[in-house]
């Protein structure tokens, strides 16, 4: 088998993005435009997690661009719009809200297509491949890696490029569109000081500097990956860090087998052999029936669907019906702050996220819709309110995986706790499984974030 290392070099542009943190910002842009891959092998200083204050670190020129850029309005048609309105960094760089999929565009009111992930913790996140090992050393190689709910960007800088030109987004026409604005906008001078003013002269040229000064900035900044979450001080044995009972609990359900079995996906310990702290992703693509959601406008149009790496939004295998309805394992640090859940953004709770995970599959009912039959007026006092069916229906059919075409339902993971067990079966994990659960998945909120709910009585103990 391969050795994680061996998979980052063939990742071709890691070691170009080496030379770039090495070499002045000038060897970082391709020949044909386009900047390096993320840099897998970071000095392992810088990264070092844990609460040790961070060295004095200054961005570099190219960096310090990538910081006026990402918090320009004046570069999207709008003029109301840059990264930071829907990356926020007082939300962990996620969105502010807990709408489903965010409002952009021309005039700031078209609907995009997918939820707004936080781009906190991108660092070691490989390029994408068909057959990428997976970092937990045993599964065999399968698709991972890759920026989007897609993977489809195989770099920050390749990625940055969407937002800027997408018409629901910051919906520059072109290139070209952008750089004038970019020429009229506060962000000019630095961007002539750090790249030279023929840069800016040149359309091509300039655009790929924007991409590269996007890319250093979030790779460089500090608070891109601050791993300072209670579990990163507990991971690191810090003084004060030991995590409540109802914690650690809640951690061994998120790693057994038998149970929660999150760590399946959603790796929990430190990976690979370069020193790259928890991820809480093994980059792996999964698809696991998450419901179809009504909130997001292009899905009133029953022909359109989201199937992830099969497309819509990625083309290079909409003939491969066995990447339909795959989608990136995202990483879960934060994933407390965040009001709304799985690439369509259709669960808005945590809490509702664990109880999909445990019943998408005895409960299906309160998941997906029902056709036919009839709801009762008042549903039975018993009747759980938690699911997104809250109507309790006598007779009819459940639409189990109905953002799923019934021929790439073979698809579907079937590890647990999405086994596909039988309606009505013995649930996986209990309610004081799920309540511990939650209580970990609290402990991966970064230090600098106000914690999602306040600390619990249930949580102490
Ligand atoms: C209107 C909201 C919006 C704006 C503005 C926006 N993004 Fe995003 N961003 C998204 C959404 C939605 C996705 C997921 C896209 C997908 O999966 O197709 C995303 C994905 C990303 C990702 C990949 C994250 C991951 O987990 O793979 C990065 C990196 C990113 N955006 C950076 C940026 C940068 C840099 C800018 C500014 C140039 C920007 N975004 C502007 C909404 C936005
Ligand atoms: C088979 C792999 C796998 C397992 C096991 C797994 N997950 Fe996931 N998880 C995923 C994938 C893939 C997604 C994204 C799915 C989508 O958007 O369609 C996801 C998404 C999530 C999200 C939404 C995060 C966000 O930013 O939107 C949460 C929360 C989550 N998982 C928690 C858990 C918990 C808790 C467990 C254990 C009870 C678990 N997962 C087990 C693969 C897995």
């Amino acid at each position: 088998m391969i050795d994680s290392r061996d998979v980052r070099k063939l990742n071709a542009g890691t070691v170009f993005a080496l030379a770039c943190l090495t070499f002045p910002i000038d060897a970082c842009s391709r020949a044909d435009g386009s900047v390096g891959q993320l840099p897998a092998q970071k000095p392992a200083a810088e990264l070092a997690p844990g609460p040790a204050a961070p060295p004095p670190h200054r961005l570099t020129p190219a960096a310090q661009v990538g910081k006026l850029l990402f918090f320009d309005k004046s570069l999207s048609a709008s003029g109301q719009m840059s990264c930071a309105t829907c990356h926020d960094p007082a939300h962990g760089y996620g969105p502010p809200n807990g709408l489903a999929v965010q409002l952009g565009g021309p005039k700031g009111t078209s609907p995009g297509l997918r939820a707004t992930p936080s781009i906190r913790y991108k660092e070691f996140t490989p390029g994408y491949l068909d057959l990428l090992d997976n970092p937990d050393g045993f599964s065999l190689p399968a698709p991972g890696g890759g920026l989007a709910w897609d993977g489809r960007a195989n770099s920050l800088s390749e990625q940055a490029k969407a937002p800027l030109l997408s018409p629901f987004e910051m919906a520059n026409a072109n290139p070209a569109d952008l750089v004038a604005r970019l020429r009229a906008s506060p962000s000019a001078p630095e961007f002539v000081r750090a790249f030279g003013a023929p840069a800016l002269a040149d359309v091509d040229l300039a655009f790929s500097k924007v991409q590269l000064a996007l890319q250093s900035f979030q790779i460089e900044d500090p608070s891109f990956h601050p791993y300072n979450s209670k579990y990163d001080l507990y991971l690191y044995k810090k003084p004060g860090s030991e995590l409540t009972a109802a914690e650690e609990r809640g951690l061994k359900v998120f790693k057994d087998k038998e149970t929660g079995n999150c760590q399946g996906c959603h790796l929990a310990d430190a990976s690979f052999d370069d020193g790259a702290p928890a991820q809480f992703t093994d980059f792996s693509f999964e698809a696991i029936g998450a419901p179809r959601n009504p909130e997001i406008p292009a899905n009133r149009d029953h022909k359109y669907r989201d199937l992830g790496l099969c497309g819509p939004l990625r083309d290079d295998h909409a003939r491969s019906p066995e990447y339909c309805g795959l989608f990136k394992t995202p990483t879960l640090r934060n994933v407390a702050t965040r009001g709304a859940f799985f690439h369509n953004g259709v669960i808005h709770s945590l809490e509702q996220a664990v109880r999909f995970y445990n019943t998408r599959d005895t409960r299906p009912e309160l998941w997906y819709p029902t056709a036919g039959g009839r709801a009762k007026t008042k549903p039975d006092p018993d009747f759980p309110r938690y699911g997104l069916v809250t109507a309790q229906y006598v007779g009819g059919t459940v639409q189990k995986y109905d953002d799923l075409p019934v021929a790439n339902r073979k698809n579907l993971d079937k590890q647990l706790p999405l086994d596909g067990r039988a309606a009505g079966a013995k649930e996986p994990m209990t309610e004081q499984q799920m309540s511990d659960l939650l209580c970990f998945l609290q402990t991966l909120t970064d230090g600098d974030l106000p914690a999602a709910v306040p600390a619990s009585g249930r949580c102490a103990n």
